[in-house]
């Protein structure tokens, strides 16, 4: 449990949710409530792992015009904050909620683009974080600009420091990060898919996609499948995790959830049966919250027992 862990978010965001029943494009509407989350994968991370006792560290950029959400975020969390500030706004995705019409419109704004000179600023930060955080979390898309070699590069130099790397990302950034071979990674079903250029149909053909990983190096594999679980797939096991029916509040963080699960379990020391276990746990915990949140820790821990793991 002494393990430090840091999570690194490229290109966070801020999650601002309106309320407008009955929203019309082109007319004056007026917000019943709202509320803005600080979000990205990493941020939501760093947060569920808190929650479980860990000291996280959580590091990336925000810009610096609207840095204050997250700054006062990661003060109540208890988070160390070592973000690199660069100039601008952090991109704040507008979420309208319109409970009348049954419908959600999504306003996505542009992020920064950071400088060479943050990059290597990042990277300083990086390497003095390897002196005392065992375990890196990088997840998340990229800002404009940033050269999608860039996770391959910082898990090849994470490793080269012996630390433990799990990889969530997508498209280009995760397809080059493979041969460098994180520790764990998380794709989605969607996502492996698109990382094997080919649809992949049975649990069984997710599962050989999953072992084909592990041959480059990659020690475990949890493709996540929405609703139907997740497959967890190491050296010697294969296993599936299928949650109950659940009523979900909000997906946001589902994904996060699990990795931060996956993570809790192997510092834990669980099998992997029972890192799966845990890992739905939690998914099931964030599907239960509004937005990127987790119920009490202990209501996470009872959610295990209604897992069904089996293997493949
Ligand atoms: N509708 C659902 N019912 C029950 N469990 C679910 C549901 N949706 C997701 N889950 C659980 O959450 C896990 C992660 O969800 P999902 O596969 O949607 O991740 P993701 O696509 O990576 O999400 P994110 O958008 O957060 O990155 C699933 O493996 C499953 O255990
Ligand atoms: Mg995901």
């Amino acid at each position: 449990m002494n393990a430090k862990i840091a999570t690194i978010t490229l290109n966070p965001a801020i999650d601002q949710t309106a309320s407008i029943p009955n929203f019309k494009a082109g007319e004056v509407n007026r917000v019943e409530w709202e509320q803005a989350d600080p979000g990205g994968k990493g941020v939501n991370v760093a947060s569920f792992l808190t929650n479980f006792g860990f000291s996280v560290t959580v590091s990336g950029f925000l810009g610096k015009d609207n840095i204050e959400l997250f700054e006062n975020f990661f003060t109540q969390k208890g988070i160390q904050d070592q973000f690199v500030p660069i100039p601008g706004k952090t991109r704040v995705n507008v979420k309208i909620i319109d409970g009348l019409q049954n419908q959600v419109t999504d306003i996505n704004f542009p992020g920064q683009a950071p400088t060479e000179s943050d990059l290597a600023t990042l990277y300083q930060v990086i390497d003095d974080l390897a002196t005392d955080h065992d375990w890196f979390v990088l997840s998340g898309s990229l800002p404009a600009g940033v050269s999608p070699d860039i996770y391959g590069k910082l898990v090849a130099r994470l490793k080269a420091q012996d630390k433990t790397v799990v990889l969530d990302a997508s498209g280009e950034s995760f397809h080059q990060a493979i041969p460098f071979a994180p520790y764990a990674i998380k794709p989605n079903i969607d996502e492996l898919q698109e990382l094997f250029g080919r649809h992949l149909e049975s649990e069984k053909a997710i599962a050989q996609a999953a072992q084909d990983l592990l041959t480059k190096g990659i020690q475990c594999v949890a493709v996540s499948m929405g609703a139907k679980g997740a497959i967890f797939a190491e050296a010697d096991e294969v296993v599936i995790a299928r949650p109950p029916k659940i009523e979900v509040v909000s997906t946001v963080g589902a994904g996060d959830a699990m990795v931060s699960g996956l993570v809790t379990g192997k510092l834990r020391g669980l099998s992997l049966a029972d890192c799966a276990r845990l890992a739905t746990a939690f998914s099931m915990g964030a599907l239960s919250q509004v937005g990127p949140r987790l119920p009490p820790k202990e209501t996470v821990e009872s959610f295990m027992k209604q897992v069904n793991v089996q293997s493949l």
